[in-house]
């Protein structure tokens, strides 16, 4: 019985050429690679600048001190998402407003509106497990109420809109090139996109120690610097960022099929929404059986995410309301493998046996 894992990076002879071509050039730190990986990701994004990190985490730290973010400023955010999207909000000293969920995983913008106060400054929608968030309903209740967005894409490159790429909607949005992601990297990785000049100079100069010059320090940054052999890969694999993407839709079509008529809520998608399935997560109460019986078949699974931010230790001195929505389904969602590198036949075996634990 070979092991199916939850999801598996692609390496071949194209991407190994071009690691060992940055190797080398003997240039590893922001270099020409990452030069033109930035102008390449912007484009493909439909923004004017893009800006390099050494992961998402460190992204949304940057682009929320380049939006001016201070303390007890709000900040909207879904409870529901990775811990580091809650994170970056407490390191720039701002206080997370938790939000609840809708029925796509994703930001309830209903309950975003609900929750704004006077000290409200920005909203940043997720667009969680490979789908984007609502971003009609985030524009009109960030032009409201005069709120920036800032777009969390971290699970959604190539996600788009209503024919258009996330990450190309609000004030700035943040990548992540972790391994399992859409866009994956051979390590930890990420970018700020925006279209805002300001926003782009000053996330440049405080990912390189608020540097203006070689010598020259205009203000207190740190190192979140990326390098050459991760961005030579990322090179090759943005180029087949679409054909990656439409597999992975293809995958989750077959799982859609072959899960038909179980009781099990599969991924819907958003009208006006092109999911490109950085998870396939389901929904059962018998959650933690079906995932003991797929691991001894050995199908790996994961819970993303087990416990909601909200009710992390690390942010109780907010106090957080209680969120019904996001409570009840951390109890029963499962997310099943999927990558562009998955083959037909693991889909097929993983829905077999899924078939099999309902007795179908
Ligand atoms: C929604 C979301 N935001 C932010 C991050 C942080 O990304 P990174 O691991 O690149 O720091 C992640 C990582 O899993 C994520 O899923």
């Amino acid at each position: 019985m070979t092991f199916i894992p939850l999801s598996r990076p692609p390496v071949d002879d194209e991407i190994k050429r071009a690691v060992l071509d940055a190797i080398d050039s003997r240039q590893y730190v922001l270099g020409p690679q990452c030069r033109q990986l930035e102008t390449e990701l912007a484009s493909a994004t439909g923004v004017t600048h893009a800006v390099l990190t050494s992961s998402a985490t460190a992204a949304l730290w940057l682009t929320l001190r380049a939006l001016g973010v201070k303390a007890g400023d709000e900040i909207l955010v879904p409870s529901h998402t990775a811990f580091p999207t809650v994170e970056a909000i407490c390191l720039a000293e701002a206080t997370p407003v938790f939000v609840d969920t809708d029925e796509f995983y994703t930001m309830d913008l209903r309950d975003a509106e609900a929750k704004a106060t006077p000290r409200t400054v920005g909203v940043v929608p997720v667009h969680l497990y490979g789908q984007p968030a609502d971003l009609t309903a985030a524009q009109t209740l960030a032009s409201r109420l005069g709120l920036w967005i800032l777009e969390d894409c971290a699970q959604a490159q190539g996600a788009e809109w209503d024919g258009r790429r996330v990450g190309s909607f609000g004030r700035a949005a943040v990548f992540s090139f972790y391994p399992s992601k859409t866009l994956p990297a051979m390590g930890d990785g990420g970018a700020v996109l925006t279209v805002d000049d300001e926003i782009a100079t000053r996330c440049r100069r405080l990912r390189d120690h608020g540097r203006v010059d070689r010598n020259v320090h205009a203000e207190v940054g740190f190192n979140l610097r990326f390098n050459e052999l991760q961005a030579a890969a990322l090179r090759v694999l943005l180029r087949r960022l679409d054909a990656m993407n439409d597999r992975r839709r293809a995958l989750a079509l077959r799982y859609v099929r072959g899960l038909a008529g179980l009781p099990l809520v599969l991924p819907g998608v958003r009208p006006h929404a092109r999911h490109v399935y950085h998870l396939f997560v389901v929904q059962t109460p018998r959650r933690d059986e079906l995932a003991a019986f797929l691991k001894a078949r050995g199908i790996q699974t994961g819970i993303h995410y087990p416990v909601p931010t909200h009710r992390q230790a690390a942010v109780e001195r907010f106090a957080p309301p209680p969120l019904p929505r996001t409570e009840r389904l951390v109890e029963e969602i499962l997310s099943l493998p999927i990558s562009a590198d998955h083959a037909d036949g693991e889909i097929d075996r993983v829905v077999t046996a899924v078939r099999a634990f309902f007795g179908a």
